[in-house]
């Protein structure tokens, strides 16, 4: 067995990997290398506690880490790029999942008693109260966002009337079962408050995130994040484990930040996503959910994009989900290639919540290896567009909705979008008039100067390719 120091020591180094992870990460150059110390203060962070923490019953350490371990290299080998936040979502239920069981173990821990007396039992009571709580709105708020974000659930927020008061109510209750746990438990019971306060906390992770709209979810999946956090560090104090409590604060706070960066990239209040619903009228405005009364669209084929193009002295490219569909980035940046030898000035447009997941399209793009120095954020480039000539959109749809801007009645009103009709000409790649992830119809391509490129957006766009 590894000595207490030792741990310590290799605690000490793990929180610092985690840290530096968490800075590469936030640059794409950097990125890779932030993942490697992830990876390596995890396993020395497993080391230890396997080493120097677990004192017996290795073989159902084993064997749990063997599941475990089994699952989760083949569900990352399985999914999609397009299914990452689905992934994500299902591990934040089980960091939930997680903290409830150890909360739950911790209160039947027949040694509870003896181990704490006085203060320190109304503490441990309190943590694993809080533990439990958090991790059960974890668990099941994610559960939904699971459901929502792979289309099993429909995307619509689920407006209760008085939900208001009802998050209210379950918010006093909690409230009130915490001080009732804490008093039944210094004479023995507990299990009930315990117990009645779980469902309560499910059923505020379910409302909490069916009340979300569609267009709405990026904010929520990086809240469930924080949250998963929060279990984790309120897990560590259960344990008495100071790398947990670390680590989860970590991933608490930085997942704070980011739904705090994702509420101001989508004009949303912080505390109108916890509240949920976001006051949105769930898409049922006549204007964008239908395309009656919108025009006919201007369809365009291959050969007149290339001429297009070719034409243009200021090109925008605007990926968004469809391009991760079809996998086109790899095209797209040889058609970059192509202009940028004709002297065509190119450059991307990137909307925060562009594809399914914070940076997605960041990724895809250094993943096809477009220079970084061509691709912009929404805010410095949004000004641009009126000396742009043509704007191509490859399989986005929200992010370059005008009604965003327009209609006070559309689910994703007050969200910015990329304003490329300011532009001379747009083309917009897709392979239908459906509608995006928020479910509503897009002005954008009946307006004069659109055309819509129709197919799947590899295809066309390697059709392109071979005429320019
Ligand atoms: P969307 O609004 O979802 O639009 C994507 C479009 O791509 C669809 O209209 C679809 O039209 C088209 N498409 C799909 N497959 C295609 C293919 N193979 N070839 C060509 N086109 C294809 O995507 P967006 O504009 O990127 O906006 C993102 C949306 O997702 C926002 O509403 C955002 O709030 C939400 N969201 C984002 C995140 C994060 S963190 N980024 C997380 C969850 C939700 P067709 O079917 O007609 O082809």
């Amino acid at each position: 067995m590894m000595s207490q120091g030792i741990v310590t020591v290799s605690y000490i180094i793990a929180t610092i990997l985690f840290i530096l992870a968490l800075g590469g990460l936030s640059n794409q150059e950097t990125a890779r290398r932030g993942n490697w110390y992830g990876v390596i203060g995890m396993t020395i962070a497993l080391l230890a506690t396997i080493l120097g923490v677990v004192e017996r019953h290795y073989e159902i350490l084993f064997v749990a880490l063997l599941i475990g371990g089994s699952i989760g290299v083949i569900l990352a080998r399985r999914v999609q790029m397009t299914q990452m936040p689905e992934l994500v979502a299902v591990l934040h239920s089980l960091v939930g999942a997680a903290a409830v069981a150890v909360g739950y173990a911790s209160f039947m821990d027949p040694g509870r008693l003896s181990h704490f007396s006085g203060v320190e039992l109304t503490i441990h009571d309190i943590e694993t109260y809080l533990g439990v709580l958090i991790g059960a709105v974890t668990f099941s708020g994610s559960v939904i966002a699971f459901g929502k974000l792979s289309g099993r659930i429909s995307g619509k927020p689920l407006t209760l009337p008085g939900r208001h008061f009802f998050n209210l109510g379950l918010l006093l209750g909690a409230i009130w079962f915490g001080r009732e746990f804490v008093l039944q438990s210094a004479i023995g019971s507990g299990m009930e408050p315990l117990i009645i306060m779980t469902v309560i906390a499910l059923l505020f992770g379910i409302h909490m995130v069916m009340a979300i709209g569609g267009a709405d979810m990026p904010v929520v999946v990086s809240m469930l994040n924080s949250y998963s956090g929060w279990a984790a560090a309120a897990t560590g104090f259960m344990l008495g484990n100071d790398l947990l409590i670390v680590t989860g604060a970590l991933v608490g706070s930085s997942g704070a930040i980011l739904s705090y960066i994702m509420c101001r990239a989508m004009n949303r209040k912080f505390i109108a996503v916890i509240a949920g619903g976001f006051g949105t009228s769930g898409g049922t405005s006549a204007s964008s959910d239908s395309d009656e009364d919108q025009g006919e669209v201007a369809p365009i084929d291959v050969h007149e994009t290339a001429a297009l193009l070719a034409g243009a002295k200021e090109v925008m490219i605007i990926p968004g989900y469809g391009m991760a569909v079809a996998q086109a980035q790899h095209t797209v940046y040889e058609i970059t290639k192509a202009l940028r030898a004709k002297k065509i000035n190119v450059r991307f447009g990137i909307h925060p919540v562009a594809g399914r997941m914070p940076g997605h399209m960041n990724v895809l793009l250094a993943e096809a290896k477009v220079p970084y120095d061509i691709v912009f954020e929404m805010d410095e480039i949004n000004v641009n567009f009126p000396e742009v000539d043509v704007s191509i959109v490859i399989g986005a749809n929200d992010i370059v909705n005008p009604s965003a801007l327009t209609d006070p009645d559309s689910p994703i009103a007050g969200m910015p979008v990329l304003e490329c009709w300011k532009g001379k000409a747009s083309i917009v790649l897709k392979r239908s008039m459906a509608t995006g992830y928020a479910g509503v119809q897009n002005p954008l391509f009946f307006k004069d100067n659109t055309r819509m490129l129709f197919g799947d957006a590899k295809e066309t766009l390697d059709e392109v390719l071979k005429v320019l």
